[in-house]
């Protein structure tokens, strides 16, 4: 591992909270006054937290914190209702004070040491600046939109949606983490955090007074069926006086549904909420239902940003670890910069919806790079698209055509949770 002279990589416990928090602010640009200043106590996943410090004395004062990183750990949806142990790499930061001398290309490569010596044979994240990370071998695997309704947007029927029961409360993780864990645990859609650790939840439902610019404090809806949550939201309403009356606005920053009816009955409640004359919703899916059940299709204002980046690992972990849409016998060369492991020829022998990879000396169908075979691992992005792009190689005729029909996904992949 090449950590650049005068610093070195370290573990760092709860005792240095705010000295990360101080790197993190100055790398992300933002202050929290003292009295929320301990948020970092509570939703840093301390276990996989990791941090370069000085040592010589030329690069600053010696024990100063110059960089951190930390991973939340998860399982994360794959295609194929089938779900693999993730790395969801976060709170990236190198103080602007020692940038570009190579400490973030260290503590990647610790991450990727780490995590699979955890077993996790995929990491995520969600990109400040998406040029970042590609040269890391992470791949634009999920798309999401944010989208805009106006109050009152109209949306056809679904039977038994009037039926279920909503629930609307201040957000607290003690009244309603078990529901939001029991919901997110349903879901089958790629890109899905399903299961997750305490550090998870706090992030989802941080709330930090100074970050609410002027909106109330965060809210949460429940879409019961009797006792079973089957849909969440996390929202908050910023309100607004214009001459002709309230024009406020509803913002959701986090939900999920487990049930088209919930999905129905979720998004009347939402874009009818007294006082707002509209409602963003962020992390849709493509694909989402919520848009086909849109009267107006041009009801929703949308805008389209990446959404999860992945990184593969462990390719023949990875690849086992979801499901196969249909059979194909492939062999495909992986070049990968980073983790020496994964760059070999890998024959992927799918089938009945799993798929056997091993290593092969045989010549190979295709050629491409861990960062593309990584923008297709959960189905949203086809082999086929990226062929057409140059960024993959056919070396066989059909074999594009094979690998592509085999990864591909029922469900367009997105991660309603951020981190
Ligand atoms: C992004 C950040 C972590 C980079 O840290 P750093 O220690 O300066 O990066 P390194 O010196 O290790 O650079 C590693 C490589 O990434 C490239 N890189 C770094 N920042 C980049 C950026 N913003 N855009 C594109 N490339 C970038 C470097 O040029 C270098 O490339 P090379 O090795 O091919 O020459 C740091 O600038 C930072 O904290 N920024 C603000 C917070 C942020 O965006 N964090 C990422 C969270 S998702």
């Amino acid at each position: 591992m090449t950590t650049p002279d005068g610093y070195r990589l370290i573990s760092t416990d709860r005792t240095r909270a705010q000295e990360i928090l101080h790197v993190v602010s100055f790398a992300f640009a933002f202050t929290v006054p003292q009295r929320e200043a301990d948020f970092v106590e509570r939703i840093y996943p301390w276990d996989a937290a990791r941090g370069v410090e000085v040592l010589d004395p030329s690069k600053g004062a010696p024990g100063r914190l110059a960089g951190s990183h930390s991973s939340f750990r998860f399982r994360l949806a794959v295609p194929g209702s089938r779900t693999v142990p993730c790395a969801g790499l976060s709170w990236v930061s190198v103080h602007p004070g020692h940038r570009r001398r190579g400490i973030l290309r260290a503590m990647i490569e610790d991450h990727f040491a780490r995590s699979l010596e955890r077993g996790e044979p995929v990491s995520a994240l969600y990109a400040s600046e998406t040029q970042i990370y590609q040269r890391f071998g992470y791949g634009l695997a999920a798309r999401g939109a944010v989208m805009e309704l106006a109050r009152g947007t109209e949306l056809r029927d679904v039977e038994g949606a009037d039926d279920l029961i909503v629930e609307i409360d201040s957000a607290s993780i003690e009244r309603h983490g078990d529901t939001v864990r029991a919901v997110q645990s349903r879901l089958t859609r790629p890109g899905s955090i399903v299961e997750f650790g305490d550090e998870v939840l706090e992030d989802v439902f941080l709330d930090l007074e100074s970050e609410r610019e002027g909106a109330d404090e965060l809210r949460i809806a429940i879409v019961r069926d009797g006792d079973e949550p089957l849909a969440w939201a996390l929202l908050n309403r910023k309100g607004k006086w214009e001459m002709s009356g309230p024009d406020g606005k509803v913002t959701v920053k986090v939900w999920a549904s487990a049930d088209v009816r919930a999905t129905a009955r979720l998004a009347r409640v939402l874009v009818d909420v007294d006082l707002m004359s509209k409602t963003a919703i962020d992390h849709v899916a493509l694909d989402h239902e919520i848009l086909h059940l849109l009267k107006d299709p041009r009801a929703a204002r949308e805008a389209v940003l990446d959404n999860l980046w992945v990184r593969i690992l462990d390719v023949p972990a990875a690849l086992e670890g979801r499901g196969w849409a249909a059979d194909c016998d492939v062999s495909v060369r992986i070049t990968d910069a980073q983790v020496p492991a994964n760059a070999a020829t890998w024959r992927v022998e799918a089938r009945d919806g799993g798929a056997v990879v091993t290593r092969t000396d045989q010549p190979a169908d295709l050629a491409m790079d861990i960062q593309e075979l990584a923008a297709a691992y959960l189905g949203g992005t086809s082999i086929a698209t990226l062929a057409r792009a140059g960024l993959v190689t056919e070396h066989t005729a059909g074999a594009v055509a094979a690998l592509s029909r085999a990864m591909t996904s029922d469900l367009a992949p997105v991660s309603n949770i951020g981190f």
